[in-house]
């Protein structure tokens, strides 16, 4: 099927995000959220992140214009049940998810397909509770997604073929690579990722190092762009425990239980770069480490 618009339901880093790359490979798009000042921070943030690809001569000025006035903004749910495609990105539970598309389904069109952002959360179970579990899947993009090449397309028990092609062609056509998971707990990115980096969190826990030292080891020891501690408060420590919760309880192994550590830096309301706190305070000008 030929998709020529998107929804996209959630405007924060990821929903955000996804707009950027849709617009700018020429789908119109719609992006929803419950809250008027998160949508009008989120064209703010497009409009930058695009002005950055415009002075590293990535894109031109005017792909970016044309690409800006292709997203529309709103806070009701019916506009976005009426495009090609929806990308529910709202935020990592199962119940305000769920409830996005109970509401968005008595208004779809009968072609549209449904997909959310999920990091972790079953796609069969999402899919089984609406009309559509054949026109339902995964559609994982990872953080920052104007930069990072891959899409996870995660197929549910009952997705079929088409829909599956017509996914993996808008990945196609954004110029990223798709790779294939099945639906289990966390797909492939989040399965190893996230085990990694609660380990450093135990690391930091147990006292073996701090947090520079770990940081620091990652990156210059084992090449990674960034130490592990850096990436948990980059993806948000709410959502770093939420996925390591849906590992722990899906796959039943002890070897998944999330850090104390992480639990109370989240209890704490320091989710990272978000909250201006996490394993780094970012109020100053240089991220200090917290431990
Ligand atoms: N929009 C557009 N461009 C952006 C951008 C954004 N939001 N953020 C960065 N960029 C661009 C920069 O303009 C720059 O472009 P050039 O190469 O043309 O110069 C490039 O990206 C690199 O950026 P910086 O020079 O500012 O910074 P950096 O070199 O330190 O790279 C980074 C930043 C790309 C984020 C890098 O540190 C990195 O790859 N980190 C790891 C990210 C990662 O692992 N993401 C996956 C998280 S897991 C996930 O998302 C799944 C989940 O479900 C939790």
């Amino acid at each position: 099927m030929d998709i020529k618009t998107i929804g996209i339901v959630g405007a924060g880093q990821m929903g955000n995000g996804i707009a950027h790359v849709m617009a700018l490979a020429g789908y119109d798009v719609i992006l929803n959220d419950i809250d008027q000042d998160a949508l009008d921070k989120a064209l703010a943030l497009i409009a930058k992140n695009m002005e950055r690809q415009v002075s590293r001569e990535k894109i031109s000025a005017a792909d970016r214009d044309a690409a800006l006035a292709r997203i529309s903004t709103g806070t009701a749910l019916p506009p976005v049940a009426q495009t090609d495609l929806v990308i529910e990105a709202a935020t990592e539970r199962e119940d305000i998810k769920q409830k996005i598309f109970d509401t968005l389904l008595p208004d779809l069109l009968p072609h549209t397909i449904l997909t959310s952002n999920t990091s972790s959360i079953s796609i069969t179970r999402l899919a089984s509770r609406t009309d559509r579990p054949e026109k339902f899947m995964g559609f994982h993009f990872m953080n920052p997604v104007p930069v990072m090449q891959l899409v996870e397309l995660i197929r549910g028990i009952a997705t079929d073929q088409d829909t599956y092609q017509a996914c993996h062609g808008v990945v196609d056509r954004l110029g990223k690579t798709a790779a294939s998971a099945e639906d289990f707990p966390a797909f492939i990115v989040n399965r190893i990722l996230m085990p990694m980096i609660n380990e450093a969190v135990y690391t930091l826990y147990e006292g073996v190092g701090n947090v520079m030292s770990i940081d620091q080891s990652m990156k210059l020891g084992a090449n990674h762009p960034m130490g592990p501690l850096e990436l948990a408060d980059f993806i948000g420590l709410d959502t770093c425990l939420a996925i390591m919760n849906v590992l722990h309880d899906g796959l039943a192994d002890t070897k998944y239980r999330p850090c104390p550590l992480l639990t109370k830096y989240v209890e704490a309301g320091w989710l990272g770069r978000k909250t201006g706190r996490g394993f780094y305070d970012y109020r100053g000008d240089a991220p200090v480490p917290t431990r």
